[in-house]
């Protein structure tokens, strides 16, 4: 398919980082001679704010990104292959959206959808109709958050929208043009150093380390991505180092709320740490959000 559009997220997703890839970019690849890759892994690829990024800016030869997200990676793996149909449905379902007269019925709407792709779930049916599904509820659920209960099934309410813009045809078009070179995987992280050569780039953006003093701090344990699942990172960073790769990664700072909360720099002791300025919203008052700093380890 022919396009001139640089391809960008098709999904909105927490700790996407479109807006922050180009200094990510500069702070971070400016020391390395991007020739010298030939493959591009992304093992968190979420939203893909990064990747798009630097598949717009650099040529590798292979790319793999991977996430532990089933619905996630069967998205791209629909909008890879299949992308005339999820282009197709998602316009069938935005039109139906846009033509119900109030908010009530809007509402049901939503709530129909995410039965459907409930009942998709349960019976792990990955196709082009649960992937537009799940573009369909990202965009018209709270937030584009993804939650999920403890059956595995997604809980997100209704994000109270009036009208539904699902996916931008050229940019659905630029997206499936990238991806028909890339591999695109359900993995773990742990999963990804058997990649890792001497012309290998990583760029690894697991989920934020909560800051200290942060409502979801108060217990590392109950999180599903626990700081004992930061360690294992370290550890596979390190693997992927010792076979020659080199890696980026993002996390939260939590420096600048506790300046004694040196987790991430002692972890990555033995790496490049640098600091770069983030918008973000650290609490729910518009006095607890703004300017705060992001860790990039370069390693
Ligand atoms: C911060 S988001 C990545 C955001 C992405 N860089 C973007 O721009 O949208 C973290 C991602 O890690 C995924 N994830 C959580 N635990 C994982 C694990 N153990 N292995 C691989 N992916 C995981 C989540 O599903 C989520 O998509």
């Amino acid at each position: 398919m022919e396009n001139e559009q640089q391809a960008k997220p098709i999904i909105k997703w927490a700790g996407g980082k479109f807006k922050l890839s180009d200094l990510i970019i500069k702070e971070g690849l400016e020391r390395f001679d991007m020739n010298n890759f030939d493959r591009y892994v992304e093992p968190f690829i979420g939203g893909g704010g990064m990747f798009f990024s630097m598949t717009n800016k650099f040529n590798f030869g292979t790319k793999i990104i991977s996430d532990v997200n089933e619905e996630l990676i069967n998205m791209y793996i629909q909008i890879r292959d299949n992308a005339s149909e999820v282009l197709k449905i998602t316009k069938s379902i935005e039109e139906s959206f846009n033509v119900l007269e109030n908010d009530d019925k809007k509402k049901e709407f939503y709530l129909d959808l995410r039965e459907k792709f409930n009942e998709g779930i349960k019976v792990n049916e990955l196709d082009e109709t649960q992937a537009s599904l799940f573009i369909a509820l990202n965009k018209l659920g709270f937030n584009g958050l993804y939650r999920v209960n403890k059956h595995g099934l997604f809980n997100v309410p209704f994000g109270q929208k009036k009208k539904a813009a699902l996916v931008e045809e050229n940019n659905l078009v630029a997206v499936s043009n990238v991806l028909q070179s890339t591999e695109i995987k359900v993995a773990d992280f742990r999963d990804c150093e058997q990649y890792a050569n001497e012309r290998t780039l990583f760029y690894f953006d697991s989920p934020y380390r909560p800051l200290p003093n942060s409502a979801s701090f108060t217990s590392y344990a109950k999180l599903e991505f626990n700081d004992e699942s930061q360690k294992d990172l370290a550890a596979t960073c390190k693997k992927v180092v010792d076979k020659g790769g080199k890696f980026l990664l993002s996390n939260s700072d939590p420096t600048q709320i506790d300046p004694n909360d040196t987790f991430f720099d002692d972890l990555y002791s033995s790496f490049d740490i640098v600091r770069i300025p983030a918008r973000r919203a650290i609490g729910a008052t518009a006095s607890r959000r703004g300017v705060i700093s992001e860790i990039l380890v370069i390693g």
